[in-house]
């Protein structure tokens, strides 16, 4: 594959793609990241060398047309986890895929990126999940109509800046003890480290072209677990109370409610199904994929100045 030189980030400026960007800057390569809030991703961003982020609603067709024009690849990482209008899963995740894949085919662009996640699937209980299900039914018709497409399907995904593992921080920082709800749910948390060390690799390597690669890490949690650890790791260990299923269903029917979003009835449906993998770590990827605690002690815990500065930021709630 020739060197990429200049690459697009659909959905750059969130979690995941600001680790993406630093690797590629890292590399020498431009990297385009087109955002509908500059402000917000400004202070992360625009630090790094060779990246360009643009205030840009990649929504319109045109505008996209123009972002990937010129570029090596495109990677799309736009996703959501809450709807706040019914429609809005199917228009970040299908329609979306659809225009960077007509986007590419219009530009000529030859390689194209795929995030979906673990558990997408057609006939899969909740909409997320569907609806991603059925953006990799876009990105496999474009991969038969001549487009090098690579799909990543993670686990759920922790590291400095998450917001799962953090959003629990944040509540047992607060909360004297948790009610806990589809606390046997199961997921093997993946490092954004070792998911954008994949992106890189993919972006260099042909042999992953036409590909779907599920991304897990090393060990599965029940989420009840993964609570108790957030609270060992952050000194804030609470009696966590974990709910029956009518009561889960009930907790995230009114949580769905609320204006600011930590769980929806859709949520609780994807917990319905394990989200764990029996694939191995692909070995074009690298060193194996790293393990959860020493991680999540490091940029949770209190342990490190950072860790202070972090514990900080969550009792200020910014
Ligand atoms: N984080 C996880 O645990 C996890 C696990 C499995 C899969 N994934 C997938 O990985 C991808 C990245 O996740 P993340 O955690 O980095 O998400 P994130 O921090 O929420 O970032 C999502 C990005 O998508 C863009 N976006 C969202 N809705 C959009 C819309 N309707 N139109 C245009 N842009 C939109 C946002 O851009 P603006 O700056 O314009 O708002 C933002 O940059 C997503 O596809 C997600 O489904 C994540």
């Amino acid at each position: 594959m020739s060197r990429m030189e200049r690459v697009c980030l659909v959905g750059g400026s969130g979690f995941v793609g600001r680790h993406i960007a630093e690797r590629l800057a890292a590399r020498g390569v431009q990297v385009v990241i087109p955002t509908r809030n500059r402000e917000r991703a400004k202070p992360d961003l625009i630090v790094l060398p060779g990246v360009e982020l643009v205030g840009a609603d990649v929504n319109d067709p045109a505008v996209l047309a123009r972002l990937v024009n010129g570029c090596d690849a495109v990677v799309n990482l736009v996703g959501l986890l809450h709807e706040s209008r019914t429609g809005d899963f199917r228009r970040a995740h299908v329609v979306l895929t659809e225009q960077c894949i007509e986007a590419c085919r219009q530009q000529g662009v030859g390689r194209y990126l795929h995030m979906s996640a673990l558990g997408a699937g057609t006939d899969a209980p909740s909409e997320y999940q569907r609806t991603k299900g059925e953006a990799e039914q876009r990105v496999a018709a474009a991969q038969a109509a001549g487009l090098a497409t690579t799909v990543f399907r993670p686990s759920v995904i922790f590291g400095d800046g998450d917001s799962f593992l953090t959003l629990f921080a944040r509540l047992l920082a607060l909360s004297p003890f948790v009610p806990l709800g589809s606390p046997g749910a199961r997921f093997q948390p993946v490092w954004v480290e070792d998911v954008a060390d994949a992106f890189i690799a993919s972006l260099e390597r042909p042999e992953t072209i036409g590909q779907s690669y599920d991304l897990v890490g090393p060990d599965v949690f029940t989420l009840e677990q993964l609570v108790r650890l957030v609270g060992r790791v952050t000194g804030h260990e609470r009696p966590v109370i974990g709910l029956p299923d009518g009561l889960s269903r009930l907790q995230a029917l009114l949580f769905g409610l609320l204006p600011v979003k930590l769980i929806t009835y859709d949520n609780y449906l994807s917990m319905t199904v394990d989200n764990v993998s029996s694939a191995p770590w692909p070995p074009v990827f690298g060193r194996a994929p790293s393990a959860l605690e020493p991680i999540a002690r490091q940029y949770l815990g209190n342990a490190t100045p950072r860790g202070r500065y972090m514990a900080f930021r969550y009792r200020a709630g910014r």
